[in-house]
C-alpha cells in the first residue's frame, strides 16, 4: 500500500501537534458557543476526525461531497457536487473543514453553498495551504495548519487515483508517468 515516496513532508507527530494547536485556537474563538463543522469529502475526513477529537466545544458535523479532480493529478476547472443531506446551519456558527487549498475552487464552491444558507458566522479551517493558492476569489484560510510548496502530495486523506488516503503522514509520491 505504501507508494514510492520521494519525501515525507509532514510526519505523524507534527500533524498531531499542529492539529491540537488548531483545536485550541478554535475552542478559544468559539468559547461558549456551538459549532457546525462542514467537512468536504473525501479528502478532509481524516483531518476532521482528528480535529474534532481535540475540540471541547459542542459540535455537529456535516458533509459536502465535492469533486474537482479527474482522479489523477490533473485539475479540470469546475466543481461537481454529489448531493447529500445538508445540515441545518441557518443562524449557527459554521466552520468549513478542508484538507488542502490548491486552486481554491472547492473551498470557493463550499463557501458560496454555505453562505446561501445564512449561517450566523462562516469561517474556514484548512490543514494545508499550497504556495500560490491564496488569491482573489478564494476564501481565506482563517485557521490554517501548514504552508507547503506547490507539489503533489498524498496521505492523511489525500489520494493519488483514490489510493494512499490512509497514510498517517503527508508525503510527496514518486510518480513517473
Ligand atoms: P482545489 O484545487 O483547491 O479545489 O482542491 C480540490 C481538491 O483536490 C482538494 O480538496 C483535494 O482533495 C484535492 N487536491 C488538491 N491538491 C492535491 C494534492 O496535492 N494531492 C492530492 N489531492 C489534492
Ligand atoms: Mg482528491
Amino acid at each position: 500500500m505504501t507508494p514510492p515516496i520521494k519525501e515525507i513532508l509532514i510526519d505523524r507527530s507534527e500533524l498531531q501537534r499542529r492539529i491540537a494547536a488548531l483545536a485550541e485556537e478554535i475552542d478559544r474563538v468559539y468559547a461558549g458557543e456551538e459549532l457546525v463543522l462542514i467537512s468536504i469529502l473525501k479528502g478532509s475526513v481524516v483531518f476532521l476526525s482528528d480535529l474534532m477529537k481535540e475540540l471541547h466545544l459542542d459540535v455537529e458535523i456535516g458533509f459536502l461531497y465535492l469533486s474537482s479532480y479527474r482522479g489523477e493529478t490533473a485539475f479540470h476547472s469546475g466543481v461537481q457536487e454529489y448531493l447529500l443531506p445538508f445540515p441545518e446551519i441557518a443562524g449557527r456558527h459554521t466552520l468549513l473543514v478542508e484538507d488542502i487549498l490548491d486552486t481554491g475552487a472547492s473551498l470557493a464552491y463550499a463557501w458560496d453553498r454555505c453562505l446561501a444558507k445564512n449561517p450566523r458566522s462562516l469561517k474556514t479551517c484548512v490543514l494545508l495551504v499550497k504556495e500560490g493558492a491564496e488569491k482573489e476569489g478564494v476564501p481565506k484560510a482563517d485557521f490554517r495548519g501548514f504552508d507547503i510548496p506547490n507539489v503533489f502530495i498524498v496521505g492523511y486523506g489525500l489520494d493519488y487515483k483514490e489510493k494512499y488516503r490512509q497514510l498517517p503522514y503527508i508525503a510527496v509520491p514518486d510518480i513517473s508517468e
